[in-house]
């Protein structure tokens, strides 16, 4: 797999040109990644393929996306990945041990590509990859992919997990050590054929954990951390202008799954999910639906929040929100 790293300054800093290797990464110019995986691989769809067998869902442009993996699933598998709620959905052993506070379980990655990756290939994108589940499971089904993610610790922990996916023929994913807000440098317009992502929370993994008590855990201290930004209007901002990106990058008709949980923060709640849906709606995403994801058997130390003076819920689900380029 090829990482693509770049030495880090501010939020609005531009990227340094050059190229070496650094602590074992390859760091790579930025002009060798202009025009993203389409010219890299040669191995995405091209206009015909895309052409050949068009969707029924009113999609009807040259280079859309010609339906989903969803159309090779039974019946019965169809039918229970098609319930609102899923519940069946956890870390493995080993995912339990690895250090990335808010990694997903394979099995949620797998599913989502499973469902929505695009029948005709197309590349899978993560703005921020953490771990790799994303990366991985892409890489397992045999569909380019490329991550951003900042942390070098992360990418690191990424490369690893992708060197023990079983019997990967596929192309080699790309690891980019970048800020995803600068995601247009490296990918080529409506080259993407699926986004499955989790931004931060805001910078809740910076708070106290009331909930459950266990210890802070959080991404790290780079500047450009979109979880380090202390006002939730800026924040807002911040992931607008990746997801506005992420929408150009995008094929038509191609989905852009993004994972996020509601925060509070003392007396005040903030409804990350409904926030995060109106700003994807400013580049263009249709919010095309929601599934609850009920993690709560992974919650065993969980306190009677509040008691016995104000009643406070308890969060134990994550919202999955499914939007569409159309
Ligand atoms: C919720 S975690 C993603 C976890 C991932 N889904 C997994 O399974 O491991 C968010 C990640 O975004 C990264 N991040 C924060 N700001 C970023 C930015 N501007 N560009 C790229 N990555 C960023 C953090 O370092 C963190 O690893």
């Amino acid at each position: 797999m090829t990482i693509v790293n770049n030495m880090k300054g501010g939020r609005k800093q531009a990227r340094e040109h050059g190229s070496s290797v650094s602590g074992g990464v390859e760091v790579s110019v930025k002009a060798s990644c202009l025009g993203g995986m389409a010219e890299d691989d040669g191995s995405l769809p091209g206009k015909d393929s895309a052409t050949k067998n068009r969707p029924r869902n009113g999609i009807d442009k040259p280079g859309a996306i010609a339906g989903t993996a969803a159309a090779g699933l039974d019946g019965k598998t169809w039918l229970r990945y098609s319930i609102s709620i899923w519940d069946d959905l956890a870390k493995n052993r080993e995912e339990r041990s690895l250090k990335h506070p808010a990694m997903f379980p394979s099995s949620l990655t797998d599913r989502l590509l499973e469902i929505f990756s695009p029948r005709d290939g197309g590349l899978v994108l993560d703005p921020f990859m953490g771990s790799g589940s994303t990366i991985c499971s892409a890489y397992r089904r045999g569909l380019p992919a490329i991550g951003f993610e900042l942390s070098l610790e992360y990418i690191d922990l990424a490369r690893q997990r992708l060197t023990e996916v079983p019997d990967a023929s596929g192309p080699r994913p790309r690891l980019i050590n970048d800020s995803s807000e600068r995601l247009l440098s490296y990918v080529a317009p409506e080259s993407v054929g699926l986004c499955v992502t989790s931004p931060p929370y805001w910078d809740v993994l910076r708070q106290r954990r009331t909930a459950d008590g266990k210890p802070v855990r959080h991404y790290g201290e780079d500047c450009q951390d979109i979880g380090r930004i202390n006002s939730y209007e800026e924040f807002l901002a911040a992931l607008q202008g990746v997801f506005t990106g992420v929408y150009q990058v995008l094929r038509t008709g191609a989905y852009c799954i993004v994972v996020v949980m509601d925060v509070r923060k003392k007396n005040n709640l903030y409804p990350l999910h409904l926030d995060i849906s109106q700003r994807l709606l400013v580049p263009g995403f249709i919010l095309d639906d929601i599934i609850i994801w009920d993690r709560r058997q992974e919650y065993n130390r969980l306190k009677p929040l509040g008691y016995p003076h104000v009643f406070r819920v308890n969060k134990v689900h994550e919202y999955i929100l499914i939007f569409q380029k159309r």
